[in-house]
């Protein structure tokens, strides 16, 4: 009897708090919301600089570039009339074409580049305009090699807060426009490129599960251009000294880039229970074939499992890691776990879980 009137005072209250956990339940799915990468595409110009051309054009070789880098050929834009928004469009019309997006439906869009086609005025607010995304707010965001994984997690942080929908994250870099061709240590690294995703709220529970980013000023004095900021404006003096072109003392930004990629790699591996058996792909930042391989060994996952194309288009910055999507993106299926790992200029680094939201066949 005394349970009886319990059960019958329980379900009163019940009745009494329905509506409001109905409420709260909703409230909690819209906060549940999770980030995926539904669409990629990419974009290299047809021009190809191989290390034979490089041969004639400083004092090195095929197999010293080889054996140092693991870079065979890049792309370069050579027209002069064309930008990084020339490259980031292309890429970016591909990713709508692709998920038959219509353009202005695109919230947001970020250009990750540290080759914008002008120091003011940002590139982005170009690529949208002339995509048609007139709905969308849009921005430049600098983080060298790193640009791309920070814009990802920018926009998957807002499409879970449930500010925005649908959201354009573009790398892009002309940085054939910041190298100096006479100077054989950085000349022989870099080539064009671009890349982007469609990032949308996820349908089916797959998405982004973790980012760990960071930064060191200490990096500023290791990979820079020093002229053309508002430290040391653009003048004679600065283009005598080579302070226009990009510069970077190797040795330190390879220590650097071993160390914290895959540190990076390792924590959100740890946080996230993910080991080398369960884990399907790791996305590296394509800076060295030397860098990739001494990350593979410290986070002691299967070579076919760290994806290259470095080989092809050399380091693209902020388009290493959406042009290996692009290239890879046939192999994913859904459910796929996926380590991005990324470390650049700034020093600027970190790492992204992703479980891959979709399969191409
Ligand atoms: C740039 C890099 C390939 C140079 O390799 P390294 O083994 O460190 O070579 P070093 O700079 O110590 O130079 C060794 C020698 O090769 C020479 N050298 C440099 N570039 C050369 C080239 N392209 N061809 C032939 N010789 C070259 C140097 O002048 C030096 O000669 P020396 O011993 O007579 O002085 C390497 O340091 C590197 O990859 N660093 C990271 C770069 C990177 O990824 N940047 C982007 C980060 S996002």
């Amino acid at each position: 009897m005394k349970s009886n009137g319990l059960s019958k005072k329980l379900l009163s209250s019940l009745d009494h708090f329905i509506p409001d956990r109905r409420i709260r339940m909703t409230r909690v799915a819209e906060k549940n919301i999770k980030a995926a990468i539904t669409a990629v595409g990419g974009y290299v110009p047809e021009d190809v600089l191989t290390n034979a051309d490089l041969e004639q054009m400083v004092d090195t070789s095929d197999e010293w570039i080889t054996t140092r880098t693991g870079i065979k050929e890049r792309r370069i834009l050579k027209d002069p009339t064309k930008a990084t928004s020339y490259m980031a469009i292309q890429a970016a019309e591909k990713v709508l074409t692709k998920s038959q997006t219509a353009a202005a439906d695109i919230d947001m869009l970020i250009l990750a580049t540290i080759t914008p086609d002008m120091k003011v005025a940002a590139t982005a607010a170009k690529v949208a305009t002339d995509i048609g995304a007139f709905n969308a707010f849009a921005f430049d965001l600098q983080a060298a090699c790193s640009g791309f994984l920070y814009g990802m997690s920018v926009a998957a942080a807002k499409i879970e807060a449930g500010h925005a929908k649908k959201i354009l994250v573009v790398g892009a870099d002309k940085m054939s426009s910041i190298v100096d061709y006479t100077d054989r240590t950085t000349c022989i690294i870099f080539g064009d490129g671009a890349g982007a995703v469609l990032m949308e709220a996820s349908t089916n529970g797959y998405g982004r599960e973790d980012d760990y980013l960071r930064s060191n000023g200490v990096g500023q004095a290791y990979l820079n251009i020093k002229a053309g900021g508002s430290l040391h404006p653009t003048t004679e003096e600065t283009l005598a000294k080579g302070w226009d072109a990009i510069y970077q003392d190797g040795k330190t930004v390879f220590k650097y880039a071993v160390s914290e990629m895959a540190g990076a790699a390792q924590k959100v591996m740890e946080r996230n229970g993910l080991t080398p058996q369960n884990l399907d792909y790791i996305i590296a930042h394509q800076a060295n074939k030397r860098i990739l391989d001494a990350t593979q060994k410290r986070v002691q996952v299967g070579t076919n499992q760290l994806l290259t194309n470095i080989q092809h288009y050399g380091n693209t910055t902020a388009a290493t890691l959406p042009l290996l999507l692009r290239d890879y993106e046939a192999h994913f299926k859904t459910g796929d776990r996926l380590l991005f790992t990324a470390f650049g200029g700034g020093f600027t680094w970190g790492a992204s879980y992703y479980t891959w939201a979709y399969s191409l066949k």
